[in-house]
């Protein structure tokens, strides 16, 4: 991850207008753009954050990317989640190291590889060998051939019974996950979380009815906004960006539970969550 950039790795170019390249350097390789070559042995052994010339003396930061870098210029076989979702899916689902989770469908991996990196166990079921095939590599391109040891794929549909499992998670990205939940309760743990990426409310709406008649509770929604800011100090320029992401989808997440819903002795699982002041706590 840190030290001088080797052959066999992938880094990524930064032109002075911004543009972002990604290439895997490789001994006499040459990296070619508008702006000329730039010679892979140039870059190997060079720092990461260096600049390097092209051929026609253009210059070009050299970092290693990051996961939301690979992400966003990877190659694609479907839309993926933007980082700005893939983080918070990784807290709202509760991915951490050993954690089982069943995920459908896998599309261009940018959310496999998301949980993959933060320690989870996948079993996926993909609808579209390409995708599958798409995912894997992307997979192995960027967190290597050992990420695959964590990550069974199958090419099947997630609306029918799943024969896998059991499971601690279920991270759902397909058009109709309401149609996985008759099945979660079979595979996923008591108290385990499912969580689905919906781009439309109406979608994320069904989904929460579904939840609810299937026996999970505590079920939330949400958008994540993302606003990033212009700032030059030297022109006492600061504002926000003319042009953000406005929106993308719902994260909407239920856990499993085995009491039953409509027992008034116990807290209703879906009630709109109360702000408990000190006071009252006492
Ligand atoms: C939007 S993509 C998933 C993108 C992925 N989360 C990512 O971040 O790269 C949706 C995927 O669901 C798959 N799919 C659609 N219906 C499915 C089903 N019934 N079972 C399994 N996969 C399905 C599609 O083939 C597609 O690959």
């Amino acid at each position: 991850m840190t030290g001088p950039l080797q052959a066999g790795e992938l880094v990524m170019m930064v032109d002075r207008k911004k543009r972002r390249y990604l290439t895997t350097i490789v001994p006499g390789g040459e990296f070619h753009t508008h702006a000329g070559a730039v010679l892979h042995d140039d870059l190997i052994g060079a720092s990461e954050g260096c600049t390097v010339r092209s051929g026609r003396n253009s210059a070009f930061l050299v970092v290693r990317p990051t996961l939301a870098d690979y992400v966003l210029k990877m190659k694609r076989g479907a839309q993926v989640i933007y980082p700005k979702d893939l983080g918070p899916i990784l807290m709202h689902a509760d991915i951490g190291p050993g954690c089982r989770v069943f995920e459908s469908g896998l599309g261009s991996a940018a959310l496999s590889m998301t949980m993959l990196r933060a320690g989870a166990v996948i079993t996926g079921y993909e609808l579209r060998e390409d995708f599958a095939n798409r995912a894997v590599k992307n997979i192995e391109q960027f967190l290597g051939a050992e990420a695959l040891e964590r990550y069974d794929v199958h090419i099947r549909t997630a609306y029918e019974p799943i024969d896998h499992g059991p499971f601690d998670r279920m991270v759902l990205d397909l058009p109709e996950p309401w149609n996985v939940v008759p099945h979660a309760r079979d595979v996923l743990g008591d108290g385990g979380i499912i969580l689905a990426y919906t781009p439309s409310i109406l979608q994320a709406t069904r989904f929460r009815a579904a939840l609810t008649r299937h026996g999970f509770g505590l079920s939330e929604t949400l958008e994540v906004m993302n606003r990033s800011w212009h700032i030059e100090p030297e022109q006492q320029a600061v504002r926000p960006d003319h042009r953000m992401v406005a929106h993308t989808g719902f994260l909407t997440t239920g856990r499993k539970l085995v009491t039953e819903p409509d027992d008034p002795t116990t807290p209703s699982p879906d009630s709109t969550r109360k702000t408990i002041t000190a006071d009252e706590e006492e």
